[in-house]
């Protein structure tokens, strides 16, 4: 048996998890309708068996709400003992003000600072460094990191490439104060923008019709070149492990439970592969959701947990890259 290693003190923990994701279920075969698909090439490539997709009307913070609310129950929290919301988003709610402020207005968190992060799949990772450092600091004692996207109002439903591919949905994590050896254990977070062009939307920002006054329908949606990304990732995710890994004083050994950013089940099992770890000790959702960036690892960490998958005292490593590109990782114990 490997014996545990007790080295790192965490300052914050997860005190309690909460998510939300659309009721409307959008399978291959639905997909299969409307771009030329099919199931067997879905699955085979990605692993996605269907996806969760918002209705018309329907905003970002909604969701955001709904998933801090069930997050701030489990953790015994009460909105106004809130220090500060941070939303990892790339698709807001409007271009300002941030949707986390939305969200503070709707729980009456008075005594928070809301703002959002935008680093793509990774974004749920670094609100979750933020939130650690400013607990670490003494500047805050409680707060709530979100991970949240609404990714299908922004694909491009006639490019097979990307549609199969996104979901939509959000997951919170209430962090509090740590008080034993139970909590983030570390988070390691990066970025680079030498292949941004692999993956970005334009939406509404400057580089697009608001300033070149050029109206283009494809700035709009998302773009990627999914192929090129492929190898990116699976080293991005390896690397990022490695690195939360050696900043908790942990190795693969001392792992329960690996939680991949779920973009793509080959990703994943690559990963696996790469760090060792058997497919039965990594939490995969992927399944049933796509890929919904941010939100991917909040909501595959709920669902891991209210199905008793994650037990007291174990060791989870979470990972993730995304557009940017940007990475992260982050050790944390329950
Ligand atoms: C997108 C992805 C599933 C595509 O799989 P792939 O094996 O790389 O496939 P390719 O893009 O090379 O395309 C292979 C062929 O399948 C076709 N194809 C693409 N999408 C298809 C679909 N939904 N159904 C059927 N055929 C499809 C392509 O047109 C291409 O056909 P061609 O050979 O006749 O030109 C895969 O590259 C991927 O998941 N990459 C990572 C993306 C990612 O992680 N993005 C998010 C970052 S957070």
């Amino acid at each position: 048996m490997t014996e545990r290693h007790h080295g790192v003190k965490p300052f914050a923990r997860i005190a309690g998890t909460g998510k939300a994701v659309p009721e409307t279920v959008l399978t291959n075969a639905d997909l299969e309708k409307i771009v030329d698909t099919s199931d067997e090439w879905i699955t085979t490539r990605t692993g996605i068996k269907e996806r969760r997709i918002v209705q018309r009307g329907e905003k970002t913070s909604d969701y955001c709400i709904k998933a801090a609310r069930i997050a701030l129950d489990e953790a015994g929290v009460k909105p106004e003992d809130l220090d500060f919301i941070i939303i990892g988003t790339i698709s807001p709610d409007m271009r300002f003000p941030a949707t986390a402020i939305f969200v503070q207005e709707a729980l009456r968190a008075t005594n928070a600072v809301a703002f959002d992060v935008s680093a793509t799949c990774s974004g749920f990772l670094y609100t979750l460094n933020l939130g650690e450092s400013m607990i670490a600091l003494g500047r805050a004692k409680t707060g709530l990191c979100i991970g949240a996207e609404f990714l299908t109002p922004i694909t491009d439903w006639a490019d097979r490439g990307t549609c199969v591919l996104f979901g939509d949905g959000a997951g919170a994590a209430v962090l509090t104060k740590a008080e034993d050896d139970r909590g983030i254990l570390s988070t390691y977070i990066g970025s680079g923008g030498d292949a941004s062009h692999l993956l970005y939307c334009v939406g509404h920002g400057t580089a697009g019709f608001i300033n070149t006054g050029k109206e283009d329908p494809s700035e709009r949606v998302i773009h990627m070149k999914g192929n090129e990304l492929f190898r990116f990732a699976v080293r991005a995710m390896e690397k990022s492990g490695l690195e939360a890994l050696k900043l908790a004083g942990l190795t693969m050994a001392d792992v329960d439970w690996v939680i991949p950013h779920q973009a793509n089940m080959r990703i994943i099992k690559a990963l696996g592969e790469r760090l060792e770890c058997p497919m039965e000790k990594i939490i995969v959702t992927i399944h049933k959701y796509g890929n919904n960036s941010s939100a991917s690892i909040p909501l595959a960490l709920d669902d891991a947990r209210r199905e008793g998958l994650i037990k007291p005292g174990q060791n989870v490593l979470a990972v993730a890259f995304g557009g940017g590109f940007t990475w992260g990782g982050s050790v944390f114990r329950f």
